[in-house]
């Protein structure tokens, strides 16, 4: 913690929508999660692991705002791929694809392979301005469904059925069912036990 008081306010450094409108869902009351200031330009995640991404996003935005700043990173290991793609999930098709052009190039990888075990990761970080930093890690494993369902959620969630779940894909679920068990809500739960 930085001065001993609790904190109530944590700029928020990522623009997805999606992503947004979980954390706060996380967060609930208890921490107010206010927009990343104009100006902060594109964050280059090249750390080479989801606690060094969620750092250069956090910092960035926190220098930034002169304020304590909440970042996460999330990656995907296929257990088929040997862990892959996991810090490159958001290229998994390129540089700039689209949620829909990477899980159907994971479906196409896969095929009818019958070992689908995945696992979600994240990493949920404050950052302060002067560099201190406090973070949290939440998993959430599952298997890659053979075809997309769902229409809900972002990301891979239309492919993703969590093994704590009733055999529905992410993209199935209620926002408040997904946040109960997803590797974000579980590692945003033990950040803020930590803050
Ligand atoms: P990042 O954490 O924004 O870097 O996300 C990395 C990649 O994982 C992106 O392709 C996201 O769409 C995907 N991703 C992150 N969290 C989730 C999730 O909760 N469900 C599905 N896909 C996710």
């Amino acid at each position: 913690m930085s001065d001993g008081a609790p904190l109530s306010r944590l700029v928020c450094a990522t623009t997805n929508a999606g992503k947004i409108a979980e954390i706060r869902n996380i967060l609930g009351s208890r921490i107010e999660l206010l927009p990343r200031p104009d100006g902060v330009g594109d964050v280059v995640e090249d750390a080479g692991s989801l606690v060094g991404n969620a750092r250069l996003k956090a910092a960035a935005v926190a220098r930034a705002a002169d304020a304590p700043a909440v970042a996460d990173d999330s990656g995907l290991e296929v257990d088929a791929l040997d862990g892959a793609p996991g810090v490159d999930t958001a290229s998994f098709a390129g540089e700039g694809a689209t949620d829909a052009e990477n899980w159907t190039k994971l479906l196409a990888v896969l095929g009818e392979r019958p070992d689908r075990g995945a696992r979600f990761r994240t990493i949920a970080m404050v950052v302060w301005p002067d560099g201190r930093e406090l973070f949290a890690e939440g998993t959430c494993t599952g298997q890659i469904a053979r075809r997309q369902r769902g229409t809900r959620g972002f990301g891979y969630d239309s492919v993703f059925v969590p093994d704590d779940g009733d055999g529905r894909t992410f993209a199935e679920m209620s926002a408040a069912e997904k946040d109960a068990i997803s590797h974000r809500g579980r590692a945003f739960a033990a950040l803020v036990e930590l803050l």
